[in-house]
């Protein structure tokens, strides 16, 4: 029986929406969180709640890491630099977080044998341009003075990491690869490109087109990542493997920009940037087309998001519209 859970990134946008189901199933929750991209606000309403606690801290401190993951029954490990402009920015303080922090994390569970689930990305397929991506295709990265691909090397290493505990020692691991997972309180700051096109569409701002918008990818709702990644935690069978958790309808980025302009009722531009001027020139280069194959992770526990393009966005707009229309009435 699960009783207590550490959730590492806990008051982050996934870690907050799982704290909430973790709550609802019964187990006690505690989120470590250096409030780096997440926030407080994130579990506002949980923080009164007897069965959860945040402890304001970075899983860098190894003696605070060591007790919280002894006393857990599962860890679900989300602290990590996220989001491309973030590690584009910041490559060298994402990389720590990213490799050392959770080859921390990983040496703690394996020391006292505890179930973790691993938050891995479908960034790690880099330029693979076979679609959709199955679990067991290759990871193609950019040389080394693209810095986009720090993100994809960093979660591909805490993968090596993960997977070797599991045949070393035994460690009860499970990655699950995220597609892009959007929905409430996920920030417009770091890049995230959907709650990015709500917040410029709200505010009557151009919506900003990387590249020329031909670029694909398929949504998952939030409620649909935390489902999976709750089910897939409290699977033991699930161990020492990788599941993708992905959307099923892909879109361009361009289509996206229309579709949420419309939504919002917006008389916003659209804008196309190039790479080039929205990284800085800092080395960036995206790939064409992002679709999961879940077929896996559907025979594991039965996967099937519930939640439609429709539901997706409009979920965002919800989230940011109350809070903008105030902010302009100011
Ligand atoms: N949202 C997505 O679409 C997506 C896609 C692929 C992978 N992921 C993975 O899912 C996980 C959660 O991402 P998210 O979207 O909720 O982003 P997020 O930024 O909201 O969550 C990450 C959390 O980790 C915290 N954190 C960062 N460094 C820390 C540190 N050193 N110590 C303690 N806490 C730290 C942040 O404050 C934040 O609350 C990440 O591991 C991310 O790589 C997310």
């Amino acid at each position: 029986m699960v009783n207590l859970v550490l959730i590492t990134g806990g008051a982050g946008f996934i870690g907050s929406h799982l704290a909430e189901r973790l709550i609802a199933e019964g187990h006690s929750v505690i989120a470590l969180d250096n409030l780096s991209t997440g926030s407080r606000t994130n579990v506002q309403h949980l923080l009164n709640h007897p069965r959860f606690e945040l402890i304001v801290g970075d899983i860098s401190n190894e003696a605070q890491l060591a007790a919280l993951i002894k006393q857990a029954d599962v860890v679900f490990h989300l602290a990590a630099a996220v989001g491309v402009k973030l590690i584009v920015d910041k490559p060298l303080t994402s990389m720590t977080t990213n490799i050392r922090g959770t080859e921390m994390v990983l040496e703690q569970a394996s020391k006292w044998n505890k179930r973790i689930l691993l938050a891995s990305t479908s960034e790690v397929y880099g330029k693979n341009t076979k679609t959709p991506f199955s679990e067991d295709d290759d990871l193609v990265f950019g040389n080394t003075k693209k810095t986009r691909w720090s993100y994809a090397c960093s979660k591909a290493i805490d993968e090596f990491l993960a997977i070797a505990h599991h045949r070393e020692s035994g460690l009860p691991v499970t990655i699950a690869r995220y597609f892009n997972t959007v929905g409430a309180r996920q920030s417009d700051q770091y890049g995230m490109v959907l709650p990015t096109f709500v917040n410029q569409a709200i505010k009557g701002e151009p919506i900003t087109v990387h590249g020329d918008g031909s670029q694909r990818r398929t949504f998952t709702h939030i409620l649909d990542t935390v489902d999976a990644t709750y089910r897939l935690a409290m699977d033991e069978s699930a161990a020492g493997d990788v599941f993708n958790i992905g959307g099923s309808i892909e879109i361009s980025m361009m289509e996206l920009a229309k579709l949420v302009r419309s939504k919002v009722n917006s008389d916003s531009q659209i804008k196309t940037i190039p790479y080039k001027e929205a990284f800085n020139n800092k080395g960036f280069e995206d790939m064409q087309r992002r679709v999961p194959d879940c077929n896996k992770i559907d025979q594991q526990i039965g996967y099937s998001p519930r939640h439609s393009l429709d539901d997706i966005i409009d979920n965002v707009i919800d989230y940011y519209q109350p809070v903008s229309q105030t902010a302009a009435m100011a």
